[in-house]
């Protein structure tokens, strides 16, 4: 397969007459990229599967209503419907879809991000299965660059400096780590096999947009505040209503100015806290890499300034009227073991508690003369910021009420 080269690729680009693949375009942030890809003029092609509910195309299109996209940016877009675990659907979407046989690039975004090792199976075969049948795709199609969104936690259990280079071996913290590395070799052995440009992108835990709060997602950052905001309204409305004898047997009570005092230990430890971008930096980055970094590279998509989670339990406690939260080492648990309501609250923790414990630098070397020329910085993750998020996450009912039924 002939595939063009960088110049001719900046020239299509450019003429409006490139064609960009998008799988994983109904997630969080495929849907924003292929957004931000379509604002700019793109064509896009987006990988959709139907729900039990929705066709794929309506899937898409209520996306497009949300993200408000111009009836011209929708004229630009079609909708191939597929599953990257059938393999037969390479061929399948070639045919069915004439404009697949001109992309001139793929955005992979499409994975299984389940952090469960009881989920092994599923996670390997979205994470190097379907990403196999999408280098497939790219090596029988024009495609002249692949741009794979993997994960900065490829990094797995390393201490330190986390370097943009390959990550050829763990240890790491869980199957998601393990097939997000596995899967950037293989799509580094077959891009550099077919001669296809390739870009590897490491977003670290990405929340909702800094400046408007809006998300479609509401895991990692969201999930355990959410769960304190549940255990704050079951006990509430147990002493306001019941008498109060369950929230008492919890040590859980209403303090005289009407916040909620939940007696919860977090365990995390001097390393506590977290790697946080925001979607609207994210996407920004990625938009500027794909243009100005035409050899292609790795590059982490971070924050070289993690949140300490006493802060993010400081903004949480103030927005929603709670008290009585604290992080502490393991060394507090020896001498007073967990209560009921710390087991309780931990049992929602679990899988996130390896990123509730990264003060880790992941170094930016790579995408910094590009952030330098478009003067983008990430943004701190500060007290407004987190009440945007909030807000936004408490109106869309944490996700319940994103789209209307
Ligand atoms: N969110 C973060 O904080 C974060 C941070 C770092 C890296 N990342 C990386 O970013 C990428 C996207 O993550 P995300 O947060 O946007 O996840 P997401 O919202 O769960 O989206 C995953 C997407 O993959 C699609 N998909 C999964 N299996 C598929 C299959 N068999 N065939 C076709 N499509 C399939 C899903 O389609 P359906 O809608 O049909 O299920 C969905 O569109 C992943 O590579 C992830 O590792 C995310």
């Amino acid at each position: 397969m002939m595939r063009i080269g960088a110049e001719e690729l900046q020239e299509r680009r450019a003429a409006g007459l490139s064609r960009v693949l998008i799988t994983g375009g109904t997630g969080f942030l495929g849907s924003h990229i292929a957004a931000a890809l379509l604002k700019a003029g793109c064509r896009v092609t987006i990988l959709a599967r139907s729900s039990k509910r929705l066709p794929a195309r309506d899937r898409v299109g209520r996306l497009a209503d949300w993200f408000g996209l111009e009836p011209a940016a929708r004229e630009r877009l079609t909708v191939a419907e597929g599953d990257i675990l059938d393999p037969g659907w390479v061929v399948e979407a070639m045919n069915g879809t004439p404009a697949l046989g001109r992309v001139d690039e793929i955005v992979h975004c499409a994975s299984d991000t389940s952090f469960s090792e009881r989920k092994r199976p599923e996670v390997e075969a979205a994470n190097i299965g379907g990403l196999r049948n999408v280098l497939d795709l790219a090596a029988r199609s024009a495609c002249s660059f692949f741009h794979h969104v993997s994960t900065a936690f490829v990094a797995g259990a390393r201490d330190g400096l986390c370097r943009e280079e390959w990550v050829e071996s763990g240890p790491f913290t869980n199957v998601y780590e393990e097939t997000k590395a596995r899967g950037e070799i293989q799509a580094r052995d077959i891009c550099r096999r077919e001669g296809i440009r390739l870009s590897v992108y490491r977003p670290s835990i990405v929340y909702g947009d800094s400046r408007t709060g809006r998300t479609l997602r509401f895991n990692a950052l969201y999930y355990p505040v959410k769960a304190a905001v549940l255990l704050r309204d079951i006990y509430a409305s147990d002493i306001r209503e019941r008498g109060g004898a369950k929230a008492a047997a919890m040590g859980v009570r209403t303090d005289p100015d009407g916040r909620v005092h939940l007696p919860i230990r977090i365990e995390v430890g001097p390393q506590g806290g977290l790697n946080l971008v925001p979607i609207d930096h994210c996407v920004e980055v990625f938009m500027a890499l794909r243009e100005e970094c035409l050899g292609g590279g790795i590059f982490h998509i971070a924050n070289s300034r993690p949140k300490r989670i006493e802060d993010i339990v400081g903004y949480a406690e103030r927005y929603f009227g709670i008290r009585g939260i604290e992080a502490c080492g393991a060394e507090a648990f020896e001498t007073r073991p967990r209560n009921a309501l710390e087991r309780l609250y931990d049992s929602h923790l679990e899988a996130y508690r390896p990123y509730m414990q990264d003060l880790r630098t992941y170094e930016i070397r790579n995408s910094a003369p590009a952030l330098a020329k478009r003067g983008l910085a990430c943004p701190e993750f500060n007290e407004d910021v987190f009440r945007r998020c909030m807000a936004f996450a408490v109106e869309a009912g944490w996700g319940t009420r994103l789209f209307p039924a």
